[in-house]
């Protein structure tokens, strides 16, 4: 606990949250998660965002995506079974009923996307995940923050931040901003940067110091997204998924810089780290 009354996420937090898993086990167990998103041209997020979330544990994972993506997953991602969702963007936000849902990479803003997703939030009543174009479309206007169920993880960088919840001066009313809209909504809020900032619905702020520039490319938000999607799917609670996911995600980068450095390391070399991540916890 710093000063301030905020946490700095330290190997104790990750020893005191992280699971090993048991022997007596079969998929059932790691739970379904599914990723919603993709339109014609942003298909490599929702395959990033796929791949994470199966690299991560998970059960049995799902990707919703448009048609345009059929081979493109099946192809890329084989242990993940294909849900058409529409036939260019995405329409249809209904999953099975117990998978964990991350919504949002590459989903584009379409018309017809934008209503089936508010009409999904409005029915919908379990925790979701949700980034990227999920969050624009939602900030395209305030009663839309509203329908985010309780809760729910979300993961604007800055810019989406701020299209959700309006400009602040500094980084300090950011943070500020987002307590009182943690608190208000009952959500979580993952304010990536440098240090990302997982803020709890109780007001709490916890920084994450893995991860380096490395990841400052597109792709990085994805594999978050997949990570997180997967520790909820593996039934670690919402406040102890968005620490540790953050934290593994860092981790991984730092593991990918090793090998290729900050410049070259591309968000699939991060994933390809997470075993290394593992095998340090365990
Ligand atoms: N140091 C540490 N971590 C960093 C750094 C840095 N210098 N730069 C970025 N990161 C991490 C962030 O903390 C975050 O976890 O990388 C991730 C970047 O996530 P996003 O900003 O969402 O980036 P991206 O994956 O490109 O998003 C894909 O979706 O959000 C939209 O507009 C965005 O088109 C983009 C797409
Ligand atoms: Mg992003």
């Amino acid at each position: 606990e710093t000063e301030t009354g905020d946490f700095v996420i330290d190997d104790e937090v990750i020893k005191s949250i992280f699971k090993i898993r048991n022997e007596f086990s079969h998929k059932g167990t790691y739970g379904k998660a599914a990723i919603i998103g993709g339109s014609y041209g942003k298909m490599g997020a929702v395959v990033l965002s796929t791949r994470a979330v199966l690299k991560a544990g998970a059960g049995l994972t799902f990707t919703v995506a448009p048609k345009c993506g059929y081979e493109i997953l099946q192809t890329s991602d084989p242990e993940a079974m294909f849900i058409e969702g529409g036939k260019d963007y995405i329409e249809n936000f209904d999953v099975e009923e117990t998978a964990v849902c991350g919504i949002g990479p590459g989903l584009g803003t379409h018309e017809k996307t934008a209503k089936s997703l508010l009409n999904f939030l409005k029915s919908c009543s379990k925790p979701l995940i949700l980034d990227a174009d999920a969050l624009n479309i939602i900030a395209q206007d305030p009663a839309n923050l509203n329908l985010i169920p309780v809760k729910s993880i979300i993961t604007p960088h800055p810019k989406e931040f701020e299209r959700l919840f309006g400009k602040t001066e500094n980084s300090f009313e950011r943070t500020e901003l987002a307590k009182n809209k943690s608190r208000e909504l009952h959500i979580y809020i993952v304010l990536k940067d440098h240090h990302t900032q997982i803020i709890t619905p109780e007001g709490k702020v916890f920084y994450n110091i893995t991860g380096n520039s490395g990841l400052a490319k597109g792709g990085s938000g994805d594999i978050l997204t997949g990570i997180i999607t997967s520790f909820l799917a593996q039934k670690y609670s919402e406040h102890e998924a968005a620490i540790l996911a953050v934290w593994f995600h860092g981790k991984a980068a730092e593991f990918a810089s090793e090998k290729h450095s900050k410049e070259s390391m591309l968000p699939s070399d991060v994933i390809k780290e997470f075993g290394n991540v593992f095998s340090e916890l365990n």
